[in-house]
């Protein structure tokens, strides 16, 4: 069990998918539970820190002792998390944040007619908020840590994330049946920007979490 090393910090966490509306009754949305974002929310609060945890659309119960922003969209949840930012000591992305959301909102529930074609939903880019994030660091020596769920070249897709969004460090998960989306557990590799490559095997979404804080621990103890 690790002690209470995060006492005094504030950070910053996101859980959850975001859904993007396209009418009254549909949106875009994923496949992410919440489960991962709100595990680094309990070990954080269990190793002392002032935990700000920011969801889209879990409906899972506030954990104890965090304090917990309800947002809906990419641009809610950009809004929330660049609000949150600006006295956290670090800010970590779990969330699932849609790239692109319905050009348009249509007030009434889109029909089906007789005899014509399917509609097409022109889409529009979405802000990249990690990004954003660690472009501004809001304060002087604020950690920015990523997520990245990858399907196919998983660490080298994640290198260059990690290059692209200008992260401290990108936590990098499969897709798979049994971890990442949904599921208690989870298995990855954390890449941090000076090249270190931790693997946290198949276990807990609680495991992970820890191995996060212990990386963010230690940056904060070399400061
Ligand atoms: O919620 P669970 O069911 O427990 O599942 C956990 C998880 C799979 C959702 C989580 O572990 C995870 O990997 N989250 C990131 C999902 C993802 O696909 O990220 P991405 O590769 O699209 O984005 C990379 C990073 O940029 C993420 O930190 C994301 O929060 C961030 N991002 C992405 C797009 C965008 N417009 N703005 C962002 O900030």
């Amino acid at each position: 069990v690790t002690g209470p090393d995060l006492a005094g910090r504030h950070v910053v966490i996101s859980a959850g998918g975001t859904r993007e509306p396209l009418d009254p009754v549909r949106y875009l949305g994923n496949r992410s539970s919440g489960k991962q974002g709100y595990a680094l929310a309990r070990t954080a609060v269990a190793r002392g820190a002032r935990v700000t945890l920011i969801e889209a659309n879990t409906g899972l119960p506030d954990p104890a002792g965090a304090d917990v922003v309800r947002v809906g969209t990419a641009v809610q949840l950009r809004e929330a998390v660049l609000k949150a930012a600006a006295d956290a000591d670090v800010v970590v992305m779990a969330a699932a944040v849609a790239d692109f959301r319905p050009a348009e909102y249509a007030p009434g529930k889109i029909k089906k007619k007789d005899g014509e074609e399917a509609p097409v939903v022109p889409l529009v880019r979405n802000p990249d908020i990690l990004a954003e994030v660690a472009a501004e660091r809001a304060r002087p020596g604020q950690l920015v840590v990523g997520f990245a769920a990858e399907t196919d070249d998983v660490l080298a897709n994640g290198r260059a994330k990690l290059r692209r969004k200008g992260c401290d460090l990108l936590v990098v998960n499969e897709v798979g049946e049994r971890k990442t989306f949904g599921s208690e557990e989870n298995e990855a590799v954390v890449l941090a920007a000076d090249g270190t490559e931790t693997p946290v095997p198949y276990g807990p979404k609680e495991a992970l979490a820890d191995t996060v804080w212990d990386l963010v621990s230690g940056r904060f103890q070399e400061m």
